[in-house]
């Protein structure tokens, strides 16, 4: 974790939902996904990548803090404004980028909101993202099924699933094979 966000343990987060108004049916999302998170960044740590376990708990116990104010597409930048009012910016970006697997700034303009890229860049975002995607409310899920519903949800071909299935693999890809380099190649 960086300095400013060491501080920052389990139980802080869990009561900064319930301080911030969130649902206990959030609170219970929220944590199933930070332990398939935390599960999933064990795997890749073990693999030999450099990887921030204990910042990936805690930014996926926050990801949904903004459903506090809206269960709409707005609840990821509403999250990322109340963590950046407490200064606690690299956990804001996780809110703001675990919409599937990113928005594009052109889907962003499309869906009215403030217009700039939402796609997730660090590692930790991209597990926080993917393991929200096979949770759903605190049950594990395959990926076809995710995928399934988001073509329902979408339209079958729809560039926001592809996206979803890349970060899959990629995460996959990242917890099943060996890092060869001493720093592996991240972006996935
Ligand atoms: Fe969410």
């Amino acid at each position: 974790m960086q300095e400013s966000d060491h501080y920052l343990k389990r139980r802080d987060a869990i009561a900064l939902l319930r301080d911030s108004g969130c649902s206990e049916s959030v609170i219970e999302h929220s944590l199933a996904v930070s332990k398939l998170a935390k599960k999933i960044a064990n795997k890749i740590k073990k693999n030999g990548y450099d990887i921030d376990v204990e910042f990936v708990e805690i930014a996926s116990i926050l990801h949904d803090i903004g459903r506090c104010k809206t269960h709409g597409i707005r609840h990821g930048i509403e999250g990322a404004r109340i963590l950046r009012s407490l200064k606690l910016d690299r956990f804001a970006r996780v809110c703001e980028v675990h919409i599937g697997a990113g928005l594009t700034k052109e889907e962003a303009i499309s869906l009215g909101l403030p217009a700039k890229s939402y796609l997730p860049r660090t590692i930790e975002e991209k597990v926080v993202a993917h393991a929200d995607n096979l949770i759903s409310h605190n049950k594990i899920v395959s990926i076809q099924e995710t995928l399934g519903k988001l073509e329902k949800e979408l339209g079958k071909n729809h560039p926001a699933i592809k996206r979803v299935e890349k970060l899959n693999n990629f995460i996959e890809n990242l917890c099943k094979n060996k890092n060869k380099k001493e720093r592996g190649d991240l972006n996935g």
